[in-house]
Parts: structure tokens; sequence; C-alpha cells
């Protein structure tokens, strides 16, 4: 049975002051709930702060990108081993919002993915298709072209040590939520492709559902077979919301 996970990307958002509420009315409840994962992924600036915030309490520390090299001479980036230096565990890598406006292409999602396991970190690969693309049916092409290029270029067993997240882009911020039927039928899709390479992978791999998930939507959402949590954006920012959310996974085990 795969364990729930449920992440909170704050994207650029926070501030010192207001984090530590917010890390500590989290890690308090996080503390009292079974069967759930609670990540939290701050701007690179609080790392240090919510990981010394969070000490002792549960939670996961997740990076929202990770530069494509190596350490070096490579101005205002940061590389996966210093995320891992800072105490992370995971990295979000491939979000749309990567993608659409810094440029991000597969061949660089795929050369992050390699370097944050390389580090030891665990890749949380985004992936979804644009409105224009789900009117134009091309959603499953999308998503599989998405997770095919890491597949190509990482192998199946990389899966192993990652998580993926299927956030469509027409429901990230915007109040439109996928479907639950719409959620699972792409979740579907997605882990019927890896169990093309490998059924053991496919069965322990944790594919998150992304795209204005809040208290209200998310147990219908979590009650399907192959959503196994959320990845969390503007809902992640208040404390009761994003708490909600981590116990109605807890509760759907
Ligand atoms: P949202 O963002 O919950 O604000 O829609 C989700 C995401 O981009 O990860």
């Amino acid at each position: 049975m795969r364990r729930k996970l449920v992440a909170g990307n704050w994207k650029m958002n926070g501030r010192r002051a207001t984090n530590i509420g917010l890390v500590q009315a989290v890690s308090d409840a996080a503390r009292e709930l079974e069967g759930v994962d609670v990540w939290l992924a701050p701007p690179a600036v609080y790392l240090l702060q919510v990981a010394e915030l969070m000490q002792g309490g549960g939670l996961g520390l997740v990076a929202q990108n990770a530069a494509r090299e190596q350490d070096g001479a490579f101005t205002g980036e940061i590389s996966a081993e210093m995320l891992a230096d800072a105490g992370c565990r995971a990295v979000l890598v491939g979000h749309s919002e990567r993608r659409s406006l810094y440029g991000e292409t597969d061949a660089a999602v795929a050369e992050k993915f390699a370097r944050i396991q390389a580090a030891g970190l665990v890749p949380v690969l985004c992936v979804g298709e644009a409105l224009a693309e789900r009117e134009a049916e091309q959603t499953v092409a999308v998503v599989l072209r998405q997770l095919g290029v890491v597949i190509d270029a990482c192998g199946i067993d990389a899966l192993e040590r990652a998580v993926v997240a299927y956030e469509p882009v027409w429901a990230i911020g915007t109040g439109r939520t996928a479907s639950p039927g719409q959620a699972q039928e792409v979740h579907a899709v997605l882990r019927a492709e890896v169990a093309r390479y490998s059924g053991a992978v496919a069965a322990g791999l944790r594919i998150l559902y992304g795209g204005s998930v809040k208290a209200a939507n998310a147990a219908a959402l979590f009650a399907e077979a192959d959503i196994d949590g959320a990845l969390v954006g503007g809902a992640s920012l208040s404390a009761d919301e994003f708490v909600a959310i981590a116990r109605a996974a807890s509760s759907a085990r």
C-alpha cells in the first residue's frame, strides 16, 4: 500500500516572521496524523529557517528548484548538493511555472531530475497539460512525453526513488480543480505507462494531484485509487486549509 503524501508548494511567498507560525502549526498537527507524509517547499532563501523550525516534527523539507549543473561558476543558481546540505529531502522539478515562465525544456527537466537523485534527494516530477492541449485531446500525449523523457534519460528504476505530480496547468491557481474522475483517468494512464516497464515500480510510485486542491475537494480526490496525495499551492499558505488537506489524506488510508 502506498503511503499518502501531501506537499505544500509555497511558491514565491513567505517572510521570516510569518513562516514561524505556519510551520509550527503544520508541524504540531502533522505529528498527530498517521499514514501520511507531510512535506513543505518554501522559497530557497527560507530553507534553513524552515529546516530549523521543523526539527523533530517529522515534516519533510523540499526545494522548489535545483540547478541543472553541479557546483561552480553559475551565478544565482543553487545546486542539488547544496539543497541536500541544507537538509532537503526532495526537490520539485518540471513545475509548469518553471516550464512556461522560465523556458525549462523537457531535456533540462531530465537533467535536473538526474542531478537531484545523484545528490541523494527525491525528485518530485511535475507533469501536466495546458488548457489548449486538453481541448485538443492531447492530455495523454503530453503527460506521457513529459514522463517519457525522464524514463529515457534516467531509466525506469529511477522512478523507485521519485514522486510524480500530475498538475493540469489549467487547474493551477485558477480555482478550477480537475474532477476526481478526470484526475484519476490521467493518474491511471501514468501508472500504466510505468507498469509497461516495471509492475513493481508502478505499484510503489506515488502520484500526487496538484491544481487548486483545498480542504473542500481533497477527500474526494484522495478516494481515487491512483491518487496518492496532493501537491498544494495556494492552500498551503493557510495552516488551517493545509492541515485539513493532510488530515483528509490521513483518513483516506
Ligand atoms: P495551486 O498550485 O494549488 O495554487 O493551484 C498547485 C501547484 O502549482 O503546485
